[in-house]
């Protein structure tokens, strides 16, 4: 087990490189088992995340090759067996995204249901009534969701997602590349990685529309084939950089990110006194600004601040002056860093889908636990300001999502040092992982 050992009081200052997107890497890892002819990904993050997909596409059969850094081959000419194992599902929900792509090539995929897991009951039902509505048949087999596509293919279908899911969304896209006729997703995602999702498919041949709105037309192909392509800047990370910089009261210059997809993120942040300034359309430089000043904030799906952006506000508004209303509409028990921050000194009251913020307090160093990847990354912005040290366990959490936090904190100035406590590599999945 690994931990994050934090002494706070440092500004942070310099520059900072943004990764790619794992949410957006994910799906189009998964997109490659749509062909049996190389798809070429460019700008992967080295997370864990991607370490559990390329696992899974091994297991079943693909060859992924690593020509040079962040890049990956994928070529899933030879699949053979047709199951995500519950290894692999239980340390990673995004596994159910080789559902689509398994169904629609080759008829049949079995996955392991995702279990319930640290931030809600998160269940895949829509995902499922969607493949049923395509023709599928869909059934529970020893804890395993099986679905079997009519012998002559999924068939094109419209779907109404009663509720916005981007895992969803990016299912049943994949799923209607190769189905017959026009497949029409309603109420779909409009995430940036549903659009960087749509746009390698389209590489690939397939014939997908309005991705980015929420009305998406697929109408399906006889057969995809390889292509190219490079996955978009990580929002989230840069949203926590931005963050980083501002709580500290440091100067960022942050690199190789997309700032039109932190919209929503940086005028909220501005809101609360932050500085921001769009250098370039991949260059973001970001000061504290005089005093930060509370205000409410509602999570809900893109273009609306993310819910995986809320931890990090949430210790933000601790060092903001007056009370802030922090409401998740997203998913239900996420607010685990809370009684996280509370311990380092945190004025915060938590109820069930709302947190209230009452700032500034000065937070003290203390020994917390990581309890999900975006709540590792609100008591690191924590630590990083505490006075004295401040120990995270559990880090493996955040290393699911982000790509060395530690040694990019440490290059712009931050005291922080991982912690070995046994002999495992950081990035080892064999390492002890729980749900999340
Ligand atoms: C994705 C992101 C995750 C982000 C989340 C919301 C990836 C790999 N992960 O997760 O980082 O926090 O979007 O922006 O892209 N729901 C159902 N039934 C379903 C599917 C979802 O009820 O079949 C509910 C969920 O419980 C949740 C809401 O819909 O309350 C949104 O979930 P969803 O967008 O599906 O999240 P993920 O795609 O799993």
């Amino acid at each position: 087990m690994e931990k994050f050992r934090i002494r706070g009081g440092n500004a942070i200052k310099g520059r900072v490189s943004i990764s790619g997107a794992k949410n957006s890497a994910l799906p189009c890892m998964a997109a490659a088992i749509l062909t049996a002819e190389h798809v070429i990904l460019h700008n992967i993050p080295y997370v864990r995340d991607i370490i559990t997909m390329r696992r899974l596409l091994e297991d079943i059969g693909a060859h992924v090759l690593t020509p040079e850094l962040r890049t990956h081959k994928i070529s899933a000419a030879n699949i053979e067996v047709m199951t995500a194992p519950y290894e692999l599902v239980k340390t990673m929900r995004a596994s159910v995204l080789a559902l689509g792509p398994l169904l629609a090539r080759f008829g049949k995929a079995r996955v392991s249901l995702p279990g319930g897991c640290a931030i809600g009951a998160r269940p895949i039902d829509l995902h499922l009534a969607g493949f049923t509505k395509m023709g599928a048949e869909v059934y529970l087999e020893a804890g395993d969701v099986v679905a079997r596509a009519p012998d002559d293919g999924l068939v094109g279908a419209e779907f109404d997602f009663e509720k916005i899911s981007v895992t969803g969304t990016e299912n049943l896209m994949m799923a209607g590349t190769l189905a017959r006729g026009r497949t029409t997703i309603n109420n779909a995602a409009r995430e940036p990685e549903v659009r960087d999702l749509a746009e390698l498919l389209n590489k690939m041949g397939a014939r997908v529309r309005g991705a980015g709105t929420p009305r998406i037309e697929i109408d399906g192909v006889e057969a995809l084939g390889g292509a190219e392509h490079t996955i978009i800047p990580d929002r989230i990370e840069t949203g926590t950089f931005i963050v980083a910089g501002a709580i500290t009261r440091g100067e960022l210059e942050i690199k190789d990110c997309n700032p039109e997809h932190c919209n929503r993120i940086i005028a909220k942040l501005r809101e609360v006194g932050v500085e921001i300034e769009e250098v370039n359309q991949s260059t973001l430089h970001v000061s504290a600004g005089k005093k930060l000043k509370a205000a409410e904030l509602t999570t809900q799906a893109y273009p609306a601040f993310p819910t995986d952006m809320q931890a990090q506000y949430m210790t933000l508004m601790t060092q903001a002056n007056g009370r802030s209303e922090i409401t998740e509409t997203i998913f239900e028990n996420r607010f685990m860093h809370a009684s996280e921050l509370q311990r380092m000194g945190a004025r915060i009251q938590i109820g069930h889908d709302k947190a209230i913020v009452e700032g500034p307090t000065k937070l003290i160093g203390a020994r917390v636990q990581a309890s999900d990847l975006r709540a590792s990354a609100s008591l690191v912005l924590a630590g990083l300001i505490a006075e004295g040290e401040t120990t995270i366990d559990r880090v493996y959490h955040i290393d699911r999502g982000y790509e060395k936090i530690e040694t990019k904190l440490k290059a712009v100035g931050a005291d922080i040092e991982r912690v070995r406590e046994s002999v495992t590599s950081p990035l080892s999945p064999e390492e002890d992982v729980a749900a999340a």
